[in-house]
């Protein structure tokens, strides 16, 4: 399973592009609001650090507006992905820009037929959303492992990017339903490398070699 961050901010996105573990990108129009940045300048900006995928949503909401913005935002980077919601306009974006081979994403997921839909218009992409979905006391992995089976299948190329992860159990959930991606807050991801017995682990063997360094010789220490 790759991971992408789900941010639009660039601190966290050079921060985890040095760590080595970054798959991609996906933005949305709250995360990119809350930045405060130029949505284009923010995506090409993201384009520079970021060689995996990068998605970045339309916000028409009928579908040759969504064709026009994406015809746009495909001239920003050669690794843009379009993120279109599921829905009538949605697919019919999503199968126009399929034709045309620009990848996309379908957002906006909280059951496998939408999936199921998103696959056959052509999706590249299809984002199930997990914790939206728990959050009103409904399993959202569910959606993530029947997607999955679904696709797998059917014989669809389409991936499944797990999204609105909120912890790191819903990471290793979705690895261990087969998702092809995982997208996470830069937090979660904090979360997920620190350990306290590591903290303390390293603190103990560095102050174990201050004791060794009194018995080591000059070329040694
Ligand atoms: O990018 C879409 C998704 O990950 C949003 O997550 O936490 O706003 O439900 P959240």
């Amino acid at each position: 399973m790759r991971l992408f961050l789900d941010t639009a901010n660039l601190d966290e996105i050079k921060k985890v592009a040095a760590w080595g573990v970054l798959g991609g990108v996906t933005t949305n129009p709250t995360l990119v609001a809350k930045e405060g940045a130029d949505f284009h300048r923010r995506i090409r900006d993201i384009a520079a650090v970021v060689d995996g995928p990068i998605s970045a949503e339309v916000l028409a909401t009928d579908a040759s507006g969504m064709v026009r913005e994406a015809e746009i935002l495909a001239t920003l980077a050669p690794n843009v992905v379009i993120k279109v919601p599921v829905g009538e306009a949605g697919l019919t974006a999503a199968a126009e820009l399929s034709s045309r081979g620009i990848p996309t994403n379908v957002t906006l997921i909280f059951s496998a037929n939408q999936a199921l839909l998103a696959a056959l218009s052509g999706a590249t992409y299809v984002s199930p959303f997990v914790g939206r979905l728990d959050d009103i006391s409904q399993d959202g992995m569910a959606v993530v492992r029947e997607t999955v089976e679904v696709f797998r299948q059917g014989g669809f190329a389409t991936q499944v990017i797990a999204a609105s992860i909120r912890h790191p159990i819903h990471v290793l959930d979705a690895a261990k339903c087969g998702a092809h991606v995982a997208t996470v807050p830069f937090k979660v991801l904090q979360v997920m490398l620190h350990h306290p017995l590591t903290d303390v682990g390293v603190a103990h063997f560095l102050a174990d070699w201050e004791k060794a360094k009194a018995h080591l010789t000059s070329a040694e220490s």
